[in-house]
């Protein structure tokens, strides 16, 4: 089922009412994801085939919008109603949130079975983990810190595809002259959060960076770094498009593809939208690190979890559901089409796939060097709700050209005090 504005409000009234429905057919799975781009629902339809093929019927709850705030939204109002969906996509510090207020189902004998632990890097492990058992199953590595860049548009206009932000401003010019949107960014407070989060992880570096949006210190958060992010994302203010409140993240990789931009910061789910509009990489379009981050990996990592079951079919569908996501089949199919890395090392990336490449070695030299940072504007880093106050605060200092970089780092410094209050 796939969640219209009116499907939604629906949904919000029954819940007011608390009323539930019937619990749904035992081997019926019931997942919760927010993927319904072109790329994204093609990897949804990995999943959808692999449970099909395990004898079980998919039953679709998708609900799109705002990278998960809207299904997070859903699935809270169903959750308090007693009717949860068997499995859904939850990430980061979120997941603990779910299982200390009991909810989730322990995965720890699949974990065991499924050998989970050769399987999943250490540094992702306990992100799964509550009190150390496992409540959650991740499927993939996305690296936000991305620039994406529109290769004709780049050729049609004589820039050079920049490597640090003065040579990124320069394009920007040069790609403005010709006609072309230099910086297409969708106006939702979570896209504008990540072009900001890559911009801060450049300026900061990822120590510094996780002190401010992981440990959230306070020295940290009012620091010159902080103000000198928040001057970076007014200097790119004037390069995205006038037009753009509201539109969705791949709307906004659309403007790259049907060539009337230049670029656009994002996590690689976008790769996933080129590809799927048949775009080549190196042709069209290509990948590098958002300038100053090269050496940094800012990851988003997405998994299931899966809400405890009614009965032991619903539970055998479940065992079903979690053993598929680390099969190297769901991991080379669904992350292929994803744009993101798959979890496990063990699985090759597909031919020609640059940017993965680019992406596995990105991974393994953060890795090594203790830069791997969890994206605070994807709910890795922190729960939606500090996350919420923080993407205020940055949105409305994109909007309010008369807000200095100042002010918008003390209101940010307040936003996070209270929402941690
Ligand atoms: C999720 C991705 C998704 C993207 C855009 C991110 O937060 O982790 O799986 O593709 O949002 O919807």
């Amino acid at each position: 089922m796939r969640l219209t504005l009116k499907a939604l409000c629906a949904s919000v009234i029954q819940s007011t009412l608390l009323y539930v429905t019937p619990a749904a057919h035992a081997s019926e799975v019931e997942v919760l994801h927010w993927w319904t781009s072109a790329g994204e629902a093609k990897a949804a339809s990995v999943l959808r085939a692999g449970i099909e093929q395990r004898g079980h019927q998919w039953r679709d709850f998708a609900v799109g919008g705002q990278a998960g705030i809207s299904a997070m939204n859903t699935l809270r109002i169903r959750a308090i109603s007693g009717n949860p969906p068997l499995a859904a996509q939850i990430k980061g510090p979120e997941i603990t949130e779910w299982a200390r207020l009991g909810f989730l189902r322990n995965l720890n004998d699949i974990a065991e079975a499924e050998h989970w632990e050769d399987k999943i890097p250490a540094p992702l492990r306990d992100v799964m983990q509550y009190q150390g058992d496992y409540v959650a199953a991740p499927i993939n590595i996305h690296r936000v810190n991305w620039l994406w860049i529109n290769l004709r548009a780049f050729e049609d206009a004589g820039a050079a595809i920049p490597h640090d932000f003065e040579s990124f401003f320069t394009a920007a010019d040069k790609l403005q002259q010709a006609g072309y949107i230099p910086l297409a960014l969708g106006g939702e407070p979570w896209q504008v959060a990540t072009l900001f989060d890559t911009l801060a992880l450049s300026v900061m570096g990822p120590e510094h960076y996780q002190q401010a949006f992981l440990d959230f210190d306070r020295e940290a958060l009012l620091s010159d770094g902080v103000t000198k992010s928040f001057s970076l994302l007014a200097q790119m203010r004037p390069y995205t498009d006038s037009d753009n409140l509201g539109r969705n993240w791949s709307d906004t990789t659309r403007l790259l593809i049907d060539n009337q931009a230049g670029m656009q910061v994002m996590g690689d789910w976008a790769k996933g939208e080129f590809l799927a509009a048949d775009q080549q990489e190196g042709k069209s379009f290509t990948c590098v690190a958002v300038p100053g981050t090269e050496q940094a990996f800012s990851y988003n990592i997405d998994s299931f979890v899966f809400f405890k079951p009614n009965n032991a079919e619903e539970r055998q569908s479940q065992t079903d559901m979690a053993e598929y996501l680390l099969t190297p089949q769901f991991q080379r199919d669904f992350n292929r089409y994803k744009g993101s890395l798959p979890i496990r090392f063990d699985i090759p990336l597909p031919n020609g796939d640059t940017c993965a490449e680019k992406s596995r070695q990105a991974f393994l030299y953060a890795e090594q060097h203790n830069t791997l940072s969890p994206s605070m504007s994807h709910g890795l880093s922190t729960t939606r709700y500090v996350q919420s106050a923080i993407f205020d605060v940055i949105n409305e200092f994109f909007y309010n050209p008369k807000q200095t970089p100042e002010e918008a780092t003390q209101a940010l410094y307040r936003a996070i005090l209270s929402a941690q209050a």
